[in-house]
């Protein structure tokens, strides 16, 4: 039985001729905070797509916590514990903000509440939603999002709909959280923040996270280490300033621009 909290074995997908991944093995440790970087068009997404269940594998396995998730539902695979955002943001844009949260937390057994005793709104069914919602608000703390929680998603700015976005994942209460690109059209400052927030959930929520992203001083800055895809397949791994350092990787990257 395998000891990671994530493992992929040869994992691939071929979209008509198109080899968009091949024979990728991961090995995240609990409380990683894993790098997977490469040129656009490198297979990236396509791999958080395949981790949950978006997409059907064409060859190879995934393991979280030593247990088969091949293959399985988008929905199954969230209650195993893997939560994601997206490169670009997916929010229920006509919603509050606490009520994107909300949506998360009513996935969660936790807070589970009988159709019958939600009908009939019953003490129980008061008591949980007064729960949820204490719960959300926490959630909204840590990402400087309390205030606003009554506002629209959609009127926010793109770096705090970002950070909903990752408050929105955390309530489905994951023991892997996958983030793909967190930083993109943020400046400098909230970049800086959100590599603080990330560190500060991992440790809160006893998390391991894998990250894909285009800023390199934030894979340095946070990634013990990282994996580097290319054409779809894996360049390298290793540690982070090691590989950063590769000629090779870096050929990769100016080949890109
Ligand atoms: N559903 C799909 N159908 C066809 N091709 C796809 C699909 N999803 C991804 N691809 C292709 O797979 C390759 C990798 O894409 P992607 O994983 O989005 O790259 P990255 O996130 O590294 O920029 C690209 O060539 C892309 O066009
Ligand atoms: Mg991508």
């Amino acid at each position: 039985m395998s000891e990671f909290v994530l493992e992929t074995q040869g994992l691939g997908i071929t979209f008509g001729g198109l080899k968009a991944l091949q024979n990728l093995n991961l090995q995240l440790n609990k409380n990683d905070l894993y790098g997977l970087i490469g040129p656009n068009g490198a297979g990236k997404t396509t791999v958080f797509n395949l981790l949950t269940g978006v997409y059907k594998p064409t060859s190879g396995k995934v393991f979280l916590n030593g247990k088969e998730i091949t293959g399985l539902s988008q929905e199954s695979i969230n209650r195993h514990g893997i939560a994601r955002t997206f490169q670009n943001i997916r929010l229920f844009n006509n919603m509050s903000v606490i009520r994107n949260v909300l949506v998360g937390l009513h996935n969660r057994s936790q807070f589970h509440c009988s159709a019958l005793s939600s009908m009939l709104h019953t003490p129980h069914y008061y008591e949980n939603e007064r729960l949820m919602r204490e719960r959300a608000k926490e959630l909204l703390r840590i990402f400087d999002l309390e205030d606003l929680r009554n506002e629209l998603a959609c009127s926010l700015p793109y770096g705090q709909q970002r950070k909903l976005e990752i408050a929105r994942a955390l309530a489905t209460n994951p023991c892997l959280l996958l983030l793909d690109e967190p930083a993109a059209g943020m400046n400098p400052q909230e970049t800086a923040e959100l590599m603080n927030t990330i560190r500060f959930v991992r440790d809160e929520f006893d998390l391991t996270v894998l990250l894909i992203e285009h800023d390199m001083s934030l894979v340095s800055g946070i990634c013990d280490r990282v994996t580097v895809l290319n054409f779809g397949t894996e360049l390298t791994h290793g540690q982070t300033s090691k590989v950063l350092s590769d000629p090779e990787v870096v050929r990769a990257y100016l080949g890109d621009d």
